[in-house]
C-alpha cells in the first residue's frame, strides 16, 4: 500500500501523482481501467484489426496470448516507474473492452506527455474514441498537472485526425519522414493542446469529465 499524503497537499512529482490516481475513470458511457489480463482474450481479437497496425508503431503483430498478458505486465511496470500509463477502455453498460488509450513520456521534464488510442473494429464510428480522450485530457491537466499534450498521426489517418480535431488539439505541423514502416519513411502529423486552449464544443466532443467512481452522480 502507499503511505497517506497529509491532507491537502498536492502530489509534486509525476510519481507521487500517479501514485495517487485511483481508476476507474468515468466518461459517460466509458470507464478506464489500468489493463487486466482477464480481458485478454477480447485483447487479442481486438488486435487482429489490419488497421490498428497500419496505424500504429509498436503493436506486435501478429498478436498473441503472450503479447497480451506482457502488455498487462509491463503497464503495471511502467505505471510503478511513472514512465508511462496505458489504460482499457470499457463499455460501462456491459464491460465490453471498447478499444485501448495511453498517455507516454511521462518522465519528459518539459511537462509534455503523449496521447495515443484505438478503437476495436465494432465500435468506431460512435464517438467513443473521442469520448475516452477528452477523459484522459482532464486526467492530464487535472490530477496528473501536464501542460502541454501531443500526439502524432501517421499521415493519412483522418479518422485519427478528427479524434484529436474534436478532443480540441491543434495541428501544429508535418514531421518529415520521421517514423519507418514497412520498409518506408512515411510523414507524421503533430497535434498538441495545451492547458491554456478553449475546451472543445460540446456535443460531439469530449462526452464528459473522466471521474472516479467516488466522485461520480
Ligand atoms: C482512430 C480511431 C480510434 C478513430 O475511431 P472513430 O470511431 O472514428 O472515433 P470516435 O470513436 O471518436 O467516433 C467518431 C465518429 O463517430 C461519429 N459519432 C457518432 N456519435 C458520436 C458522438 N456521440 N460523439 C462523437 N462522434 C460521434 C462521428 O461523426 C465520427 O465519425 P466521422 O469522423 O466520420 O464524422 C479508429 O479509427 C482506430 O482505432 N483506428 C486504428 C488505430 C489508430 O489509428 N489509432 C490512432 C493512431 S494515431
Amino acid at each position: 500500500m502507499s503511505p497517506r499524503r497529509p491532507r491537502g497537499r498536492r502530489p509534486r512529482s509525476i510519481r507521487e501523482r500517479v501514485r495517487a490516481l485511483r481508476p476507474p475513470f468515468r466518461t459517460r458511457r466509458l470507464e478506464l481501467r489500468w489493463p487486466e489480463a482477464a480481458l485478454n482474450e477480447q485483447v487479442v481479437a481486438l488486435m487482429k484489426d489490419r488497421a490498428v497496425h497500419r496505424w500504429t508503431l509498436r503493436i506486435p503483430e501478429p498478436y498473441s496470448r503472450s503479447d497480451a498478458a506482457e502488455f498487462v505486465r509491463r503497464a503495471r511496470l511502467n505505471r510503478r516507474a511513472a514512465s508511462n500509463l496505458a489504460f482499457q477502455i470499457v463499455r460501462r453498460t456491459d464491460g465490453r473492452l471498447v478499444g485501448g488509450l495511453g498517455l507516454h513520456r511521462l518522465d519528459n521534464p518539459a511537462g509534455t506527455a503523449e496521447v495515443g488510442y484505438l478503437l476495436a473494429r465494432e465500435f468506431r464510428g460512435q464517438g467513443y474514441a473521442t469520448e475516452a480522450v477528452g477523459g484522459l485530457v482532464r486526467l492530464a491537466f487535472g490530477p496528473l498537472g501536464f501542460h502541454r499534450l501531443i500526439a502524432h498521426v501517421f499521415v493519412g489517418n483522418r479518422p485519427s485526425e478528427r479524434v484529436l480535431e474534436r478532443s480540441g488539439f491543434r495541428r501544429e505541423g508535418r514531421l518529415r519522414e520521421a517514423v519507418r514502416k514497412d520498409g518506408r519513411w512515411i510523414d507524421v502529423i503533430l497535434y498538441a493542446r495545451v492547458r491554456s486552449d478553449p475546451a472543445p464544443a460540446r456535443g460531439r466532443s469530449s462526452g464528459g469529465a473522466a471521474r472516479s467512481p467516488a466522485r461520480a452522480k
